[in-house]
């Protein structure tokens, strides 16, 4: 199990998640982070541990421009975490608070989407040589959101997800597919901004949740650092957009998050039933990371083979490169070349 990846956006959540004047605690590789939304509607990140004696700033409140620790009413600014004020100093005493920082993360919000930037460098203030992943369609209401935490590491939660050998055993469905429908496929892949995509095409004809939409859907699959994969799926100018954020919380706890943006009325209409399939998705495998870890407690040797674990390939080949280029200092280079991968799923 390699390290987490850095000097990157990571999804850190929907812009309903944080309404005005709010505070909320996430966790993002081992960081404990609050997000908060200021009154002007701007948002910002700050590490979640007050520096003079650890109580959670997300249990605080927002005073202005800063940030109120609930303890000893010490307060940091929300731009840089400068300690602006400490209500127990006398005038002649001399600490000077602004020598007194909590850690600040760079965050953004594009659309209904919240990114927050985690440095490798814990030092690092100012702005990101990269931006956070734009996804157009992610402007509107999310009209699914679900999510779930594996207990597994990130790289575990990845590979999972990519994984095309699974879906027939694993999500055996009546209104799915069953390992009886298995058949050879063949798919294009290519490389894309850190990351590879499965080439638009029209989705495996024994996946009767597609017969849904109508029509003749064209599908595109991407997938990119840290942990973000998207299937966009047209229908002339309707869309469904799945975002998927799989985030490191700790090194043995990933969370899932699956949003679903769509101007499909049958997908809206259909949403309960819709829910209850990813849902049911998400937890089988769910359960089958718990039967994993029960394996992988013994520490064995993994194997990935052929075509079908290709993508779990290029995802280790993709966040070595990354943290070798940051480390470098010099441009990512895509290891992943274009090429068709070939697999019975
Ligand atoms: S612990 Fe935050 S002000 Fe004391
Ligand atoms: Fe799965």
């Amino acid at each position: 199990m390699s390290e987490f990846v850095y000097d990157i956006w990571y999804f850190a959540g929907l812009s309903s998640d944080v309404k005005t004047g709010d505070l909320i605690r996430i966790e993002i590789a081992s960081e404990p982070i609050t997000l908060g939304r200021k009154k002007d509607g701007s948002i910002f990140a700050l590490r979640d541990i007050c520096p003079h004696r650890a109580a959670l700033l997300s249990a605080g409140r927002i005073v202005d421009d800063s940030v109120e620790c609930p303890y000893h009413g010490w307060r940091f600014g929300t731009d840089d975490g400068t300690c602006q004020e400490i209500p127990s100093l006398c005038a002649d005493q001399d600490t000077d608070p602004s020598k007194i920082k909590v850690r600040s993360f760079p965050a953004r919000e594009n659309g209904q989407l919240i990114w927050v930037y985690l440095s490798s460098d814990k030092k690092f203030s100012g702005t990101p040589e990269i931006n956070p992943p734009a996804f157009p369609f992610a402007t509107r209401k999310p009209t699914i959101d679900d999510r779930l935490t594996l207990n597994c590491h990130v790289d575990h939660a990845v590979v999972g997800l990519m994984d095309p050998a699974h879906g027939p055993f694993v999500h055996e469905n009546k209104w799915w597919r069953s390992r009886h429908s298995i058949h050879e496929k063949a798919k294009k892949f290519e490389p894309r901004e850190r990351g590879f995509a499965m080439a638009a095409h029209s989705p495996s004809s024994n996946s009767l949740a597609y017969k849904l939409l109508g029509g003749k859907p064209v599908t595109e699959i991407t997938f990119r650092l840290p942990g973000i994969r998207t299937e966009e799926i047209k229908v002339g100018h309707k869309t469904l957009l799945s975002f998927t954020a799989v985030t490191p919380l700790d090194e043995n706890r990933t969370q899932i998050r699956q949003i679903f943006f769509t101007n499909f009325l049958s997908v809206k209409l259909l949403k309960p039933f819709i829910a209850a399939g990813a849902r049911k998705f998400l937890r089988q495998d769910a359960d089958m990371v718990d039967l994993q870890q029960k394996g992988l407690a013994y520490n064995p040797k993994l194997m990935l083979i052929e075509d079908a674990d290709a993508q779990a390939k290029w995802y280790y080949a993709i966040k070595k490169e990354w943290g070798k280029s940051r480390k470098e200092n010099r441009e990512f280079v895509n290891p992943m070349k274009a090429r068709v991968l070939r697999y019975r799923s």
